[in-house]
Order: C-alpha cells, then structure tokens, then sequence
C-alpha cells in the first residue's frame, strides 16, 4: 500500500468527471437562486400527481413547508413509474441471504416490487390502516422490510422501523410514543449462521399496548411461534392479496416516517420526515454523490434497514433512481470474512456505501482478504456514520477501490434525512479523512463559541446549517418544542445547529471532528449517555450511573460506565465481575445488545460540580487511560483520587 496518495491521485480523472451526474455547475446555480433550483430538481427528478406552487415556505420557522401545494406519491415514484417506462424487468434488488441461495437469495424485478408492494398496501388497507396510520416495522434485512415500507408509503401510513437489534424494552417505548396501529415483523432472523426469535420481543413489547390492532408476521426462519388473535402471518395474507394497487397521490407535507433516535436526554426523539422534500434529496444525492446510474451500476449500501441510511440510501433514493442494488442479510463475517467481498464479485458491484467502523475491522483483518476476490467492478466508495480517520479512507481507496475509485465521506443525520456536507466524486479533488464541503444546495457554517462564523483554519467551533432544505425533518413527533429548543436554540432561531464540532483546514476543506453533546456514536449508531444512564440505574444494584464514550480503534466510540452500587451491593475483596457482567447484559436487555457498555468500573463516589453536573470530561481521561485533567471546579477536589485508588491508576 502507498501512504502517500499525491494531490494529482486524488483529483477527479477526466474519465470519470465526463459521465460524473454531479457537476461542478450546480454549486453556481444553487447559489444564484436556492428555491429555483430546489425547484428545478424536484420537477426534473420526481414524478408529481399535481404540481406545487410554492417551492418553500419558511414563514413559520422553524416549521419548513416543501413544494406547497404539491402532491405525489412515494411508492408510485420508486417502483409503478418505472415499470411504466418499460423497465419492468430491470432487477431492483438482489436480495442476498446470510445463508446463501439455499437460503432464499432471490432477485425482485421493478414489475416484481410493485406486485409484492400492492399486495401488502391491499392487505394494510382490508387491516383498516388508513392514511395518517402509523406502522411499526420491526424486520431483518430481508425484501420484504422494503417491501412494507412502501407499502405504508402507498398508502399514506407513516412508517416507524425499529432496529431489529433493539429489545423488546425499546421496541415497546417506540410503539408507544407513536401509536402505532399495525406492527410488522418475523418469526426470526438469521444472525452468524444461527435462527434467532425476533416474534417474542414483539409479544412482550405489546403487553399492555392498546393502540396495536394487529402483528403481521413474515415468516423467515420456519421456528415455532407462539400465536394470539391478533397475529396474521404474512403469506396467507399478503402473498394472496390482490396484486394491483392504485396509489393515491399524498400532499407534499404528507408524514412518510418516524424514525427514533438518541439525542440527549434518556427518551429518544421521533424524528419526523414528510413526503415530496424528504424524496426528492435522498434521491438527488444518490444521483450526485454516489454518482448512480441505474442503466449500468450495481449498487450497494451495508446500511441496516432500522437506520436512516437504510431509509434513505437502500429505499427512497436508489429506488426513486430505478437504481439496481444488492440488500445483505447477514454480516460482513459470516460464514467467513471474504464475505463481503464475495458478494462485490458475485454481483459486480459498482457503488459501495458503507462505514467507518466496517472498513477498520476489515482493516484488522488484513487486506489479503478483499485481495482473493475480484473486486474491478468497483468505481465509486462512499463512507457514512463517523468520521473516516485518513488511514482507514486510504486503506479503502487502496484495497477496495484499486487505488483509483473515488471516496465519498458523507456527513449527514437522521434529522437531515439526506446527505448534506460530501465531495462529488467527479468534481471535488478529494482530502483523506474530510467531508469537505456542503453539496450543491446545502449552505454550512462554523461557529465558534460566540456564534460568529469563523473561517479560520483549524479552528474549532460547532457546525450548523444556514438555510432549510427539502428533506430536514420537520418536528420531533408529538414535541414542537422538543424540535425548536434541540436544534433551533441553541444558535437560533437562525442556524440549525448539528450537534457536531467542525473546523476548516487551510484549503478550506470542512472537517467533522464528532460530537459536541452527550450523544456517542458507537460503531456507527448512534447512542445517549443518559439512556445507558437510565437503564443502569433501574437496576436495583446501582444508586447512580455516568456513562462516556471513551475513543476506540475500531468502533469509532465506546461505552464506558462509571456506577456507584448501593451500600451492602458490594463487598470487600470482592472484584465486582459478577455484577458488571450482571449490569452489561441488564443494559442489552433494556436498550439492545449494541448498547451494552464495553466497560464498567465501579466506583465509589462520581465527579460533580457543585451545581451537580456530572463532569465527563474528567471521566472520559479516566476511561482513554490519559492523565486527569483540571479538576478545579469540583464541588469535592478529593474525588477523582478516591475514584483513581479505587480504581487502581
Ligand atoms: O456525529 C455525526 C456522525 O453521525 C451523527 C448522525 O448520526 P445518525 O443520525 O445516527 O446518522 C448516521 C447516518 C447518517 C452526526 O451528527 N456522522 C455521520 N456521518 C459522518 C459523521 N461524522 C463524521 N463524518 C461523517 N461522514
């Protein structure tokens, strides 16, 4: 491998610039005149039931409107349009099972999807889901979890996917906040080789749920289910639904979903996203970022499903291009760790999407892995979730991309709903481990403590965006004021500030350097300190609880746990394993298992101010393993040395 790339390498080639969808022209239209062009790529890229007749309204801000007036629809858009320009047969997913073909690997045509999708919609329909209805999806990566959510889009009920690594615990909070009136999941899901249940964590999440009429169940893994009335599975239901369906064009404004994320406190915010805005930027960037050209890539995005980039960069964007895609079940290291790469050949990807922490464990794995499979198809990489450190983005450039494919560091959110800050392949000359700049339409800036933009390099300040755009979300669910004090006020009311640090470098090149607040993002999910915080101290062991995301070389962050146990929890001598072990598996079973911390220490006092904050700061040198740091303004200096002896530092 080449550790140096020299700046004439990372500069787009002619070759690619010719048929690159991005051009370096869009950044002057944008900023001439920012609605006309919003306006323009809507008209151009999305297939309107009635057009809109104003492009933004922004009278009520925070509270965007998009293409007011307008109306279409979503599932029309991704799949019916495309059948109807003769491209039925046109593969849309090449849906690869953990197990392999015996195991269900299968190809869905563009004609294939709009009859599965009409069906589901048909039997949504006879289960009395009506526009404005909303639906948990709580799904493996298998078809027909895309299948289900166009199928609410069809219809107008807004999705609301939940991961299917979360348990049954947060599974419930979700289902809950957003009354949902039909959950669909599975029997099981394949995960490493093995069948595990998925029904039974719907089962006890319902328990004492009104709002949930019924479960449609796929079934996957063929395992026993305990049944109750309200259960349907979906093959005697869906599979013999009628398969046409004529969708009803929604208002632009129209909820397409909810999707859940950690923010600061412990209960994770709905986070809200509408119809015509939202559709046309995942599809817009999918085009100018990954560069997709749905007559000849294959695409693949690694995404899960469960989260926004499975949202937007496995089903509205790809699929509102006619894109042809591969969807993954399993994980990258089963049954061996070529997998993946035995999928980029099987099915000649073109376009690779993935994260961070993904390229670092194959990183650690050793690149005479990819080496043993054919991996030439590839033209274009693109990296999402966290920062990309220079190394791992030249390790991927290098090994995955021959040196020569063009990386993509895409930063956005689950509230942007779309990329915002990334190179376009065919236009940016790139820079190793940055995003670099906003895209055509986007406008960013750095403000520093005072909220003055600074474009000094190198220093640091808070990211935030000067103007909406289509696909931002629109409202926490059921909490305005949640939305407006989160991202309006800080900075506000004129920036939507991201909740992430940022600096420029000398060429001007935008640098995220992760978050500012007390989110952490652990092998690219995104997780509070004060849910992990919440869950500990429901433990009947634990009086108080911090938690920090200590940096690790592979998940990007952490969880470290600091817990107090309650007098008599503990004894002398004891060195605490069995209740750590006891307090990580509690964490796993109130959040999920990809919450579980890596470490707790148990401590006898915590760090605090005198007004009774916690101090992370001085927790999190304690779990990076680096000395303390400027302990003065404790409310008790002796602290950290009780905490350190007890520690053993
Ligand atoms: O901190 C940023 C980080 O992930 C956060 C958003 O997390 P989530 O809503 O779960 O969405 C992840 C997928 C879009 C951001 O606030 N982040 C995301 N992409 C990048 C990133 N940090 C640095 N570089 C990126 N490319």
């Amino acid at each position: 491998m080449t550790d140096q790339t020299t700046p004439d390498d990372l500069a787009p080639s002619p070759a690619f610039s010719a048929h690159a969808n991005g051009t370096a022209d869009l950044y002057a239209q944008a900023d001439a005149d920012f609605e006309g062009f919003w306006a323009r790529q809507a008209r151009e890229r999305l297939t309107w039931a009635k057009d809109f007749d104003q492009t933004l309204d922004w009278s009520n801000a925070p509270f965007a409107k998009w293409f007011v007036g307008g109306q279409l629809n979503v599932a029309y858009n991704c799949v019916d349009r495309h059948v109807e320009a003769g491209n039925g047969d046109r593969v849309a997913i090449h849906f690869e099972a953990e197990g392999g073909d015996d195991f269900g690997s299968r190809a869905l045509t563009y004609a294939d999807l709009q009859r599965e999708v009409s069906q589901a919609a048909n039997t949504l329909e006879s289960l009395g889901v009506t526009a404005g209805d909303r639906v948990a999806i709580y799904l493996p990566m298998i078809p027909e979890a895309i299948v289900a959510m166009l199928a609410c889009a069809r219809i107008g009920a807004p999705h609301s996917l939940v991961f299917g690594g979360f348990s049954s615990e947060a599974l419930k909070a979700r289902i809950e906040d957003a009354a949902a009136k039909v959950v669909i999941t599975a029997d099981g899901q394949y995960r490493r080789g093995k069948a595990l249940p998925l029904k039974p964590a719907v089962d006890q999440a319902l328990n004492g749920v009104e709002s949930v009429e019924h479960v449609l169940v796929v079934r996957r893994t063929g395992g026993e289910v305990a049944w109750n009335e309200r259960d349907l599975w979906w093959h005697e239901t869906v599979e013999t639904a009628a398969d046409t369906h004529t969708p009803q064009p929604m208002d632009a404004e129209h909820p397409l979903f909810i999707l859940y994320t950690s923010g600061t406190t412990g209960r994770p915010k709905g986070i809200l996203h509408t119809t015509g805005g939202y559709l046309l930027q995942s599809a817009y960037t999918n085009s100018i970022v990954h560069d997709l050209h749905p007559e000849t890539d294959v695409y693949w995005c690694t995404a899960d499903i469960g989260w926004v980039t499975g949202h937007s960069y496995i089903v509205y964007g790809p699929l509102a291009n006619g894109a042809t895609q591969v969807v993954y079940e399993g994980t990258p290291d089963t049954p061996h760790n070529g997998r993946w790469w035995e999928i980029v050949e099987k099915y000649k990807v073109t376009i690779l999407y993935t994260a961070p922490t993904a390229i670092r464990t194959c990183m650690k794995w050793g690149h005479e892995i990819p080496e043993k499979y054919d991996l030439s198809s590839i033209r274009v990489l693109g990296s999402v979730g966290e920062p990309i450190n220079p190394e791992a983005w030249r390790w991927y450039r290098e090994y995955i991309g021959a040196g020569t494919a063009p990386v993509v560091d895409t930063w956005w959110q689950t509230e942007t709903g779309a990329i915002m800050i990334s190179p376009l392949p065919g236009v940016t000359t790139l820079e190793p481990g940055s995003a670099q700049r906003p895209i055509p339409g986007v406008s960013a800036e750095i403000l520093d403590d005072e909220g003055t933009p600074t474009h000094d390099p190198e220093s640091v300040g808070y990211l935030v965006l000067t103007k909406p755009w289509p696909s931002m979300l629109r409202t926490v669910w059921g909490d305005d004021d949640r939305y407006r004090e989160t991202y309006w006020s800080r900075f506000g009311p004129k920036y939507y500030f991201a909740g992430d640090g940022a600096k420029y470098d000398e060429k001007g090149n935008i640098w995220i350097l992760g978050r500012v607040d007390d989110v952490m993002n652990v092998s690219g999910h995104r997780l509070s300190t004060a849910e992990i915080e919440s869950a500990l101290v429901l433990h009947d062991r634990v009086a108080e609880a911090a938690v920090v995301g200590a940096t690790d070389e592979t998940t990007g962050q952490a969880v470290v746990a600091f817990v107090i146990l309650r007098q008599g929890a503990s004894h002398e001598g004891d060195d605490n394993t069995a209740i750590v072990e006891e307090l990580r598996a509690h964490v796993a079973k109130e959040i999920g298992p990809i919450a579980k911390p890596r470490t707790i220490m148990v401590v006898p006092e915590l760090p605090k101010t005198r007004s009774g904050k916690i101090m992370r700061r001085l927790l999190r040198d304690l779990a990076e393993g680096r000395e303390v740091g400027d302990a003065t303004t404790l409310a008790d200096s002796s602290v950290m040395n009780v905490i350190q002896a007890g520690l053993g530092n």
